[in-house]
């Protein structure tokens, strides 16, 4: 079992509160929130609880921390992890510039640490299933993926939420749910080398922006379009289009609740073929895949050139949203 302290008990971190504690490969023993209210969250969980995180730094019970924090804050949080000699899962997104992602890489190589990162979307079912269709060769080589994770979640939020500002939300609704889909494209692609993207507020009182286009150039020549908006109800959805075939991905609902997805495939001269995935704990499966790094059992399976390469690109995106126009990647 990997013991471990979770820092930051908002929306998402009293959902890995959850998982945690029904884990047999993890144990809740410390949480951090700078908000008191907190304790009563853990509490029944048998977890000690503080507001300082220098508390969880300084436990020698606690062997990694979970961060679900905002996320300007994760380069700091990571690299005084580190200095600490425990491991790191870090929410998404990992860094917002691709100097610190690879700070934060680096860091963790050094000190032998294990960096897990909060893109479970790769560990659902059916894209898992979709990457096994490209690696064996049946979706031929791919051309090119269309992605939407659409939400109206934030419509409620205060004016002053940290989701809704520029310093840790740059291009709107880019690092709450476009990240998901640029982190799946650059997992299926490889390493994205330009970028060309626009942000609006259309539909919203969000000032930051509700609608998010992007278009992402791979090396190999392929492209991702990637489709985020914050005005419009829920809508899940990743295509990959290859020369010898297609996979449309579509999830049936937010998956925060997920009820499973639909997947349909085509490939050449045959008839489409649709096909249901029960929901599945994606997000306990990541939790665990790190788990087992920690203790020795298996690599975590996120590359390190993966997790700088996703936020390089999201470099870019932030760059080409805020100053219009194509903005390269930089590689590595
Ligand atoms: N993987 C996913 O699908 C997913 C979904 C939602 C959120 N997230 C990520 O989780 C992280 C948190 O998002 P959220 O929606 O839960 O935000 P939130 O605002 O609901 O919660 C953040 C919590 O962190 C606490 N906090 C702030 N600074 C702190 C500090 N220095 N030390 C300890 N606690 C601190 C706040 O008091 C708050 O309780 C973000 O990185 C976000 O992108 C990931």
């Amino acid at each position: 079992m990997t013991s471990v302290a979770l820092i930051g008990l908002g929306w998402w971190g009293k959902i890995m509160a959850r998982l945690i504690a029904e884990s047999p490969k993890l144990r809740l023993v410390r949480a951090v929130d700078i908000d008191p209210a907190g304790a009563a969250i853990v509490r029944p969980l048998g977890a000690a609880f503080s507001t300082n995180y220098a508390d969880a730094l300084a436990d020698p019970a606690v062997q990694a921390v979970i961060l679900c924090t905002p996320h300007a804050q994760h380069r700091e949080q990571i690299l005084a992890a580190v200095a600490a000699g425990k491991h790191v899962f870090c929410e998404k997104p990992l860094a917002l510039t691709r100097a610190h992602a690879v700070e934060c890489v680096t860091a963790c190589r050094n000190a032998k640490l294990v960096l897990g990162i909060g893109h479970e979307r790769r560990f659902e079912p059916p894209i898992l299933e979709l990457r096994k269709l490209l690696a064996d060769g049946t979706l031929g080589t791919p051309l090119q993926i269309e992605a939407n994770f659409s939400q109206d979640k934030f419509l409620s939020l205060p004016a002053d939420n940290w989701r809704l500002s520029a310093d840790n939300a740059p291009a709107g609704p880019m690092t709450a749910t476009g990240i998901h889909l640029l982190d799946l494209s650059v997992s299926l692609l490889g390493p994205a080398r330009r970028v060309v993207a626009n942000v609006a507020q259309l539909g919203s009182q969000l000032r930051n922006g509700d609608t998010l286009g992007v278009m992402v150039n791979f090396a190999s020549g392929a492209n991702a379009l990637i489709s985020a908006m914050l005005a419009t109800p829920f809508v899940g959805r990743f295509a990959l289009y290859g020369n010898k075939g297609w996979a449309e991905i579509v999830d049936k609902a937010h998956p925060e609740a997920s009820e499973g997805w639909t997947m349909t495939t085509c490939l050449r001269g045959e008839k489409r073929v649709s096909r249901d995935f029960a929901a599945a704990p994606a997000v306990l499966v990541n939790l665990e895949g790190f788990a087992d790094a920690v203790a020795g059992k298996a690599p975590y399976p996120v590359t390190d050139a993966e997790l700088t390469g996703t936020i390089a690109a999201l470099e870019a995106v932030f760059a080409s949203a805020r100053n219009g126009g194509t903005v390269e990647t930089v590689a590595g």
